[in-house]
């Protein structure tokens, strides 16, 4: 899907100095997000944006402490997620439009054992904590990008190397032809639309916009479905082919076709463009720390600290609001009513200076690195978390060997595509190919 350019000083906001002047949401505020986080932590950790709940007349809040966050993630009981509550009908009696993700959710992991059961028997084996079995491949996709610019001692690091790498490992895991990739970028897309496009802390599309991504989306389900027909009769070593074939053991039965189609929407939608903005926020981290650079890869048993603490102190997803309360509750001394919308600000609880001593420092040997929030934790945690830490770990190594060192080039604005999440539209590096 086409972005829009970037945008110029003239639209951006003001970076804020009090916390009347945070707005995490509006046009441009991506490039003061993390001018804000402090401000909302000593002034209003628990931030109320009135009448922005799910329903009219509720309130939406934002949760920026570590403590905070992790309680109400491990508490799906108490704070329901919206993705499994069920769809409720129109003003006319019919039922709202669901896409198969929508309609998956609904009938394979509706409540928390089988949501853990989803994760452990379906995605796990292919983008959890089975993702090691992707080593030689991702290391193969990551090393055919190089080999594109490597003599060339520059390098769009965004659009010649981190968007491309996810797509290519994604298409690989599903079982997606190479010549197809093009088409799947413009779906997913179309896809995360609302998190790039969409309108405030609710990633709101207008009726436009709406209209917009079910065009664009056109032609997705059908692909999808063709697939899933020629694997149910040719398997091969993909993950389509194996849904095909797997009893999901919770249900005691095999996948319909629209559920292993439902799955698939979720596999793209997370796995597509995350790692990208992961990979990129790691590069700038080295072009401005060079000694850090010359550390880890001399001593590569750095790079799961350094990854940690990349991801934590530059989240690619920002906050969403996913969860509801359903009674009266209480963050630090806030009443948040029951039938709040609550935006679980990861990159916020990730800088919370009563759960990160030095919070702003990247620190290799912080103790309990993986404890950050930036996939959530708990069950509903990211089910991608397991082949994106694949993909930066194994992308980093080959980078290494290859790149002696590097610097930003010519032509950066580092200017931050809209939405929810931490995305740079290119960043140019210079470097010293290994000898
Ligand atoms: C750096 C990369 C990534 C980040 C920062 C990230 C972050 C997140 C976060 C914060 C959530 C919400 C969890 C919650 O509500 O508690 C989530 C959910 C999800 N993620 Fe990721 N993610 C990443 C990569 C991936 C990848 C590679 C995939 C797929 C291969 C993926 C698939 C999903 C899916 C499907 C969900 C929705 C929950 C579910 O269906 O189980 N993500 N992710």
């Amino acid at each position: 899907m086409a972005r829009t350019e970037p945008r110029t000083a003239a639209n951006q906001l003001k970076c804020p100095v009090a916390v009347e002047d945070v707005d995490l949401f509006s046009p441009g505020a991506q490039e003061h997000w993390y001018e804000a986080y402090p401000i909302l932590h000593a002034n209003s950790p628990v931030h109320r944006i009135p009448g922005e709940g799910a329903a009219p007349g509720t309130d939406g809040f934002i949760l920026t402490k570590y403590e905070d966050i992790l309680r109400v993630v491990r508490d799906p009981d108490r704070f329901p997620p919206g993705l499994t509550t069920p769809p409720k009908p129109n003003p006319d009696g019919t039922m709202p439009q669901m896409n198969a993700m929508m309609v998956s959710i609904q009938s394979l992991r509706p409540n928390e054992d089988l949501w853990r059961a989803h994760k452990a028997e379906l995605t796990d084996p292919w983008v959890g904590t089975g993702a090691t079995r992707h080593h030689d491949m991702i290391g193969d996709a990551a090393n055919g990008l190089i080999d594109n610019w490597i003599d060339n001692g520059k390098v769009d690091f965004v659009n010649e190397f981190a968007r491309l790498l996810p797509q290519i490992v994604m298409a690989n895991v599903l079982g997606f032809p190479h010549e197809d990739i093009p088409r799947m970028e413009m779906w997913g897309g179309a896809q995360v639309m609302a998190f790039v496009y969409g309108h405030g802390h609710r990633n709101l599309l207008t009726p436009e916009q709406t209209e917009e991504q079910m065009r664009l989306l056109a032609g997705f389900k059908e692909y999808v479905a063709d697939w899933v027909t020629e694997k149910r009769k040719n398997p091969k070593d993909d993950m389509i082919s194996w849904l095909t074939q797997v009893t999901y053991g919770a249900l005691n039965r095999k996948l319909t076709d629209t559920e292993i189609n439902g799955i698939v929407y979720a596999m793209m939608i997370g796995g597509l463009e995350t790692t990208q903005y992961a990979m990129a926020e790691q590069a700038q981290l080295f072009c401005e720390d060079p000694a850090l650079y010359q550390t880890v890869r001399n001593d590569r048993s750095k790079l799961r600290g350094f990854i940690e603490e990349s991801l934590r102190l530059r989240s690619p997803t920002q906050g969403l609001s996913t969860r509801t309360t359903i009674q009266d509750e209480e963050f630090q001394g806030v009443k948040v009513p029951a039938g709040s919308l609550l935006h679980m600000r990861w990159a916020a609880g990730n800088r919370d200076p009563e759960e990160w001593e030095c919070p702003h420092d990247l620190q290799l040997d912080r103790k309990g690195v993986t404890r950050h929030l930036t996939f959530s934790q708990g069950s509903r945690s990211c089910p991608g978390s397991g082949i994106s830490r694949q993909e930066q770990l194994i992308a980093w190594n080959v980078l290494f060997d290859r790149i002696e060192a590097m610097q930003y080039g010519e032509g950066n604005t580092f200017e931050h595509q809209p939405g929810i999440m931490l995305g740079l539209f290119k960043l140019n590096l210079n470097f010293k190919k290994a000898g």
